[in-house]
């Protein structure tokens, strides 16, 4: 258990316009999460692409923001060029931040995501020794298959309703107002 303080940041998609705080986030994970993150080690360099990369793939990102950093993400991301039946979802806690519920809570996120968009099947891959990833999972009913080192975890989300679609859009407008405030908040701490 990390001795982080109680969370006091707020959870809520990024804006495009994010990507550099995407990146930093990614940047500053342990050398083990990023491993646990992208199945094997990966550089500076190849981070900074990645990141970058975010709009590009049409992904939607959920961040957990604290005093202008991200410090969780979770990432839906389609399997082809638009939103189909399926979908992918990658997730990110700092670690000083794990062991909190973060991961539990962007999971249901982006499950509701998925199920707003019509996704009949949510994928999600760690390595085998990732028993963290595997125990959310479990809690959000995954069906986990093992397979070389690799497991891979199955969501069935249920079809979108009134109160998901909503849900969602509440957070939106929410999540916006408080992209503004951090971006405004990172723009005071750029010109002290
Ligand atoms: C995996 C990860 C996303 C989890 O995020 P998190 O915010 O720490 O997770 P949570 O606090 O929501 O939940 C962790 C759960 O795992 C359980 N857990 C912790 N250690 C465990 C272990 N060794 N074995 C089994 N379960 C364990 C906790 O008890 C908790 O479940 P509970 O809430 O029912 O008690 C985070 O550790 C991380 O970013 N790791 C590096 C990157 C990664 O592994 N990404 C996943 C691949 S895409």
């Amino acid at each position: 258990m990390s001795n982080h303080p109680p969370l006091a940041g707020t959870i809520r998609k990024l804006l495009p316009s994010e990507t550099s705080a995407f990146r930093d986030h990614l940047l500053r994970l342990d050398k083990d999460s990023r491993r646990m993150r992208f199945a094997h080690s990966v550089s500076d360099t190849f981070i900074e692409d990645y990141a970058l990369r975010m709009n590009d793939m049409g992904s939607i990102v959920y961040a957990y923001a604290e005093d202008t950093e991200v410090r969780a993400a979770a990432e839906l991301r389609k399997l082809g060029d638009r939103w189909g039946n399926e979908a992918e979802a990658a997730f990110s806690v700092e670690h000083a931040f794990q062991d909190h519920g973060l991961g539990t809570e962007l999971m249901g996120r982006v499950i509701r995501s998925a199920r707003n968009r019509g996704i009949h099947r949510l994928y999600m891959s760690c390595l085998a020794e990732n028993a963290k990833m595997q125990a959310i999972a479990r809690k959000h009913e995954a069906d986990l298959k093992f397979e070389y080192g690799e497991v891979i975890g199955e969501i069935l989300p249920e079809t979108p309703n009134y109160f998901s679609i909503l849900a969602e859009a509440v957070d939106d407008r929410v999540g916006y107002m408080m992209a503004v405030f951090d971006l405004q908040k990172r723009l005071v701490k750029a010109a002290a």
